[in-house]
């Protein structure tokens, strides 16, 4: 296990397999991984670890599963991984809901100016009291939402959206069936350039692949409505992020919130400064980390472990883009 778990889980582990952790619980290179992988039948992974052909190619024979700690699997290279002959898992659903939360509460946080407000109050150390014009934000209701991925969890920001009164739209691979187009009031288009020059808010929720990296591109963002916003809970390199800090920075975007962001060499300064400005509100990666998610994508981890280990088809395996459906240009 690259990574400590919430403790029982590790206890429901260590009952179940010989498990090895690391303790430490600080991100590992390759070397690390290996180092202690000798003999190891599964790898139980998370986001913070690369594990690219490379590593693949290197990992010991005795290797059979990497059980994925996650639902998103764009650090694992699925393609070497099924030529190896690993099966590859993953823990979908149960953090779906929690995840969706997170988005609406970044949603909701720029235009209600929720950090501000708050920011406002330890800077005084008092509050000067209320008055009619103090902290004007903007209302959500009425504004239109364009989501960017409708599976899981897209479709669960789509319910929670709705109910704020949002106006839904989407762009995905698939229109959605109409019984769940239909409850959502929500309008499909197949042109993303189209659905970003018509909405106040983008939303992402596709998962990081080779089609989808930099999807909201620097010409995407400049198609976007002035005065819009920018939501991302999935994955930094769905957006260029040099262009989106300029397009805030210009006031063509008024401001972005970011549960992930390019953190390769530390956060971006501008972005900072942004974030300082309250144009820009910054989560590290938290969209899916409440307690009762990490419980239930652990056990999830062990139900994908014990039924390879007893020689089935584990639940959520995970095929690599060329074998599915998604694949299938
Ligand atoms: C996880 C995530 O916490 O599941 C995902 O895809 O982005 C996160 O919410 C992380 O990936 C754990 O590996």
């Amino acid at each position: 296990m690259t990574r400590r778990l919430p403790e029982t889980i590790e206890a429901r582990m260590a009952t179940l397999f010989e498990t090895d952790v690391n303790e430490a619980d600080a991100t590992l290179t390759a070397e690390d991984i290996l180092l202690g992988l000798a003999g190891k039948d599964v790898l139980v992974s998370t986001i913070t670890d690369r594990i690219d052909a490379d590593l693949v190619a290197r990992l010991p024979k005795s290797v059979r599963l990497i059980a994925q700690f996650g639902n998103g699997v764009d650090n694992i290279d699925l393609d070497a991984a099924w030529n190896a002959g690993l099966t590859v898992t993953n823990t979908p659903s149960v953090l779906t809901e929690d995840t969706a939360d997170m988005a609406m509460a970044l949603m909701l946080a720029l235009p209600r100016r929720l950090v501000e407000g708050t920011q406002l109050l330890l800077q005084n150390r008092a509050w000067a009291g209320w008055s009619p014009t103090s902290m004007l934000g903007h209302r959500l209701r009425g504004k239109a939402l364009g989501i960017i991925g409708m599976g899981r969890i897209g479709t669960a920001v789509a319910q929670r959206a709705r109910a704020f009164g949002l106006n839904i739209h989407y762009f995905s691979r698939q229109q959605r069936p109409l019984a769940i187009e239909t409850p959502l009031g929500a309008t499909y288009w197949d042109d993303l350039d189209a659905m970003l020059s018509a909405v106040d808010i983008v939303s992402l929720h596709t998962p990081l692949t080779r089609d989808t990296a930099n999807i909201l591109s620097a010409e995407r963002l400049s198609r976007m409505k002035k005065g819009s916003t920018v939501v991302n809970v999935s994955r930094p390199e769905l957006i260029d992020e040099p262009a989106l800090i300029a397009a805030i920075e210009t006031g063509h975007l008024a401001g972005a919130a970011l549960d992930v962001f390019d953190n390769r060499q530390g956060i971006n300064p501008r972005l900072l400064a942004l974030a300082e400005d309250c144009r820009v509100v910054l989560t590290g990666h938290m969209a899916s980390a409440t307690l009762e998610a990490r419980l239930e994508m652990g056990e999830t981890v062990i139900v994908n472990i014990r039924t390879f280990m007893d020689g089935h088809q584990p639940p959520h395996r995970i095929l690599p883009d060329k074998l599915t459906a998604r694949g299938a240009k």
